[in-house]
């Protein structure tokens, strides 16, 4: 009895080794460079806007570089305010908090998510805190 007993104590340490740490909650009113910022640095800035440019994946299912979006900064760098005909200027570097509407939809999106395949698609976790964040109208710095 005692070494089943001690069988079960050891299966459920292992059981405990084993489960990964659940994630933190999801913050209600997420902040760029708390919450939002490491996400995108690790999933997104590598194609927007990593060494200041928009980068090509060859290997991506979207093998050319992204239009805009250079998620490493929060605000709009250069000029972005639209001509007369309502055409961004080519110096204008969207920021993070300019995309997070549109970022919201593509890393919810099942056809072709942001990330684009084959890289792996963000964890729930993520892809709510990037929600909660696009949902502050305007999103916190
Ligand atoms: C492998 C390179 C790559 C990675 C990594 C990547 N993207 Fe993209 N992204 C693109 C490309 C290419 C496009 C253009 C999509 C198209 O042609 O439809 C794009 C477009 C976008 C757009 C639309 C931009 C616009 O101006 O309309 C958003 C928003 C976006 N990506 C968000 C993200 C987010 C958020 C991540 C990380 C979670 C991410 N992307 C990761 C390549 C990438």
């Amino acid at each position: 009895m005692s070494s089943v007993r001690a069988a079960v104590a050891a299966l459920v340490v292992v059981a405990a080794a084993c489960s990964s740490s659940p994630p933190p909650p999801v913050p209600e009113m997420p902040t760029f460079s708390v919450d939002v910022e490491p996400i995108l640095l690790k999933n997104c800035v590598r194609c927007h806007g990593a060494g200041g440019t928009l980068n090509a994946d060859p290997s991506s299912s979207l093998p050319y570089p992204p239009p805009n979006g250079y998620f490493d900064h929060y605000a709009d760098q250069g000029n972005c305010t639209p001509d007369d005909a309502g055409v961004i200027p080519t110096d204008c570097k969207l920021g993070a908090a300019s995309l997070a509407p549109a970022m919201k939809v593509y890393v919810n999106c099942d056809d072709l998510p942001m990330p684009p395949p084959p890289a792996a698609r963000l964890s729930t976790h993520d892809r709510q805190v990037i929600g909660n964040w696009a949902d502050e109208m305007p999103p916190l710095p």
